[in-house]
């Protein structure tokens, strides 16, 4: 495929701050792209560079991207990462190059006529029929989403119904209802980062007390499960090896996963992630290892530790650290080592959820590739911002589609 243009532009993500979107053209068609950002960003991703010398740095580089054939994804995002040259896309940043590589993959597909999810399907080990993956609502920020609350940084709901539009649906009236009851409980709704409430106070098991009564006051039971994001680099100290979970209270990683499987053993909590800082790949293990675990199938999940990347999941699975891992492209930088990193978590049986970053924008790239890796979960935030619910909405209308 040959593009005959490619304009970069700085738009506002939903925190407000500056990102990037791509327009790229061969003949007649037309697409555009843009990229999401993170807050508690693993030191392992990728080098971003800022919206203004990213720009410059395209425009050094525009001419040579123009005119000339790519054969498929490999052979572009082949090229950018020469032109780039660094191992960590220290020069044109993760930010530009993804922004390329993803608008070329929409481009490549409405050239042929076909979705983006089939499009890139084909770059899959993943074989037969999709199913829709569930959806992980983040109804509850805290950690670095939000100015207060508990250090775990996400208490998410993941409703166990039929398809992606009954999961919609019962989460919003979920929200609602949790909605309701923190006005009552705390005055005025406040939100977060990926637009769930905010919790006042630092208590680390009261936000699943509040899902449990949400829960059954609703009659939820058994169509609701519970998921959390530690997000734990981001309340690790370093220097004292300990984990600040409470501002009075830090606690090692011993004591820490005694906390995980109390928490685990009293309510239902379908996955754990990055429940230790990102270098800890034994923890991780020891976790995911538990008999108590085991025995309530909760899955750990690799976000700051694997950072989507090849050889960091190859470390994981080698150390049996998690059962579970979490794909973002811009942890990485290309659509195509993305794809690599799913195939590896694919054919080890390492369930996939794809994931959105806590700055978002309204492209919904993320859900066709959640479809074509036939992820076990997307998270995309709670059932209510613009920017997520395009995630989940597209999720609803591949399906739809299919059926
Ligand atoms: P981030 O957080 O997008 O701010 O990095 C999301 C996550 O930790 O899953
Ligand atoms: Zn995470």
């Amino acid at each position: 495929m040959k593009i005959d243009n490619i304009l970069i532009k700085i738009i506002q993500d939903s925190r407000g701050e500056e990102t990037l979107k791509a327009i790229m053209r061969s003949g007649d068609i037309e697409v555009s792209s843009s990229v999401p950002r993170g807050k508690s960003t693993g030191e392992k991703e990728v080098f971003l560079r800022d919206t203004r010398t990213a720009v410059r740095k395209f425009e050094l580089i525009k001419e040579r991207l123009l005119g000339i054939g790519f054969k498929d994804l490999n052979d572009f995002d082949g090229f950018l990462l020469e032109l780039d040259g660094t191992k960590n896309k220290n020069l044109l940043g993760g930010n530009l190059i993804l922004v390329l590589s993803q608008a070329f993959c929409r481009l490549a597909a409405k050239t042929e006529g076909i979705e983006l999810w089939q499009y890139l399907e084909r770059y899959l080990s993943t074989k037969g029929k999709r199913k829709p993956p569930l959806f992980f609502f983040n109804l509850i920020n805290g950690g670095k989403h939000a100015p207060f609350g508990p250090k775990i940084q996400e208490y998410m709901i993941v409703p166990q119904v039929d398809g992606p539009k009954v999961s919609l649906e019962t989460a919003k009236i979920f929200f609602a209802g949790l909605k309701e009851y923190f006005k009552k409980e705390f005055g005025k709704n406040k939100f977060g980062d990926e637009g769930g409430l905010l919790f006042p106070g630092e208590d680390y098991e009261n936000p699943l007390e509040i899902f449990e009564e949400i829960r059954d006051k609703l009659n939820l039971q058994n169509k609701v499960k519970f998921a959390l994001d530690a997000a734990a680099s981001s309340f690790y100290d370093e220097n004292k090896e300990k984990y600040l979970l409470l501002e009075d209270k830090a606690v090692s990683k011993k004591e820490l996963l005694e906390i995980y499987k109390k928490l685990i053993s009293r309510f239902e909590i379908l996955s754990i992630e990055d429940p230790f800082e990102e270098k800890d790949f034994e923890s991780f293990g020891e976790l995911a290892a538990l008999k108590a675990l085991k025995k309530t199938k909760t899955i750990v999940i690799g976000d700051d530790l694997t950072a989507t990347n090849f050889e960091l999941l190859e470390q994981a699975i080698k150390m049996k650290a998690v059962n579970g891992v979490i794909i973002k492209p811009t942890q990485v930088g290309t659509v195509s080592e993305t794809l690599k990193t799913i195939n590896l978590a694919t054919e080890n049986k390492i369930k996939i959820i794809v994931s959105h970053r806590s700055a978002e924008t309204d492209d919904d790239f993320i859900a066709d590739l959640a479809w074509a890796s036939n992820a076990w979960g997307l998270k995309a935030g709670a059932p209510q911002p613009e920017e997520r619910m395009v995630k989940y909405n597209r999720i609803i209308q591949i399906s739809n589609a299919k059926s």
